[in-house]
């Protein structure tokens, strides 16, 4: 089975974005896969996070992750700092890296363009996030297209090591999914989806109550013509609308379009408000059982453990590389 990675960030609460785009598709990966997810918790630094706050997210979010269908017999899933090896292989890729090509990151580029106040983390992160992967040797990374480009630099980072040092690591491939990967507000669809935002009416959290999230859905902003179809430059509520049915019902886009030919934009909201609760509701039910006890703690342990031993490997063949190492550990 191929390797395949992935990291999400404990911030803010889990958004129905964040559940299309990043929680769902690594449960249809699982079984294809020799999967690793984990918390890309040192990430979530480079903005200040409280940190009774971030302790429930950090909780909830790998919940979430099981009670959206993972399964840690499958899938490791741990703490990013629980393996302090990310770290320290993200210092030598930091010094491996530019400034030019940093710079030209468009996470950070977007800040400069607005002015804002820039951590050095956010600066240097993208290196942080090349060990992530590297470290791991994965074939592939599922991320979201906002986070394309942070894959890239790490395939960067890896032909520029192997060049100079000898092959040593594996020339990681992002998957960006097609469908799902960009949910957008419900209230503002020319815009994704977002916990950041300061009205809420447009973004459903997984954990919120489900007659307020079925509200959110029946409110949607839509368009006059009255017509379901997929058409996201002219449409693009209704076919984000289609876009979430989509993915949650399993059918294709066109099935969808087929099925609700003729058919009002009010019950075709009503059908995908039910769906969107009926998801909710199991997924809810079993994050009430899982947050019990010590459920959780045992699994990033065992995870923690399971991903020291292949990362600890690779950061000593580094160092012995880089010549860090003088004698035998
Ligand atoms: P963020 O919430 O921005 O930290 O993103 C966490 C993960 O969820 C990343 O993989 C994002 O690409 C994904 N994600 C966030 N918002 C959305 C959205 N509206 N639609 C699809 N994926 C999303
Ligand atoms: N930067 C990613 C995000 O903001 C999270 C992340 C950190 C990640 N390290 C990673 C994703 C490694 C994939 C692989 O969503």
């Amino acid at each position: 089975m191929e390797r395949m990675l992935s990291g999400v960030k404990p911030t803010g609460r889990i958004t129905l974005g964040n559940y299309i785009g990043a929680i769902k598709p690594f449960v249809s990966y699982q079984d294809e896969h020799e999967m690793f997810i984990f918390i890309a918790n040192l990430h979530s630094m480079t903005v200040y996070q409280e940190p009774k706050e971030l302790r429930q997210n950090t909780k909830d979010l790998i919940a979430l992750y099981i009670a959206a269908g993972l399964d840690p017999e499958k899938v490791t899933l741990f703490l990013q700092s629980d393996v302090m090896e990310h770290s320290q292989l993200g210092w030598y890729l930091t010094c491996l890296s530019g400034m030019g090509e940093l710079s030209r990151m468009t996470q950070y580029k977007d800040k400069v363009a607005k002015n804002e106040t820039i951590g050095t983390g956010i600066f240097v992160y993208p290196t942080l996030m090349a060990a992530d992967i590297l470290i791991y040797n994965p074939k592939y990374v599922p991320v979201g297209d906002d986070q394309k480009q942070h894959v890239e630099l790490a395939r960067d980072l890896a032909e520029r090591f192997n060049k100079r040092y000898s092959e040593t690591f594996t020339i990681p491939e992002p998957v960006v999914r097609k469908v799902g990967s960009r949910i957008m507000d419900l209230q503002n669809p020319e815009k994704k989806m977002s916990k950041s935002d300061k009205s809420d009416k447009g973004c459903i959290y997984i954990l919120d109550d489900i007659n307020i999230s079925k509200k959110k859905i029946m409110s949607a902003v839509t368009d006059s013509e009255g017509s379901i179809r997929f058409d996201p430059k002219n449409k693009p509520g209704i076919s984000n609308l289609l876009e979430i049915y989509s993915t949650l019902s399993g059918k294709s886009i066109a099935e969808l379009e087929n099925q609700y030919q003729g058919v009002g934009y009010g019950t075709f909201k009503k059908e995908l408000a039910d769906l969107v609760g009926d998801e909710l509701a199991k997924i809810q039910a079993r994050y009430n059982e899982i947050i019990q006890g010590d459920y959780i703690d045992q699994i990033l342990h065992e995870g923690a453990k399971k991903a020291k031993l292949i990362a600890a490997k690779t950061l000593a063949k580094v160092e012995r590389k880089m010549g860090i190492t003088i004698y035998k550990r």
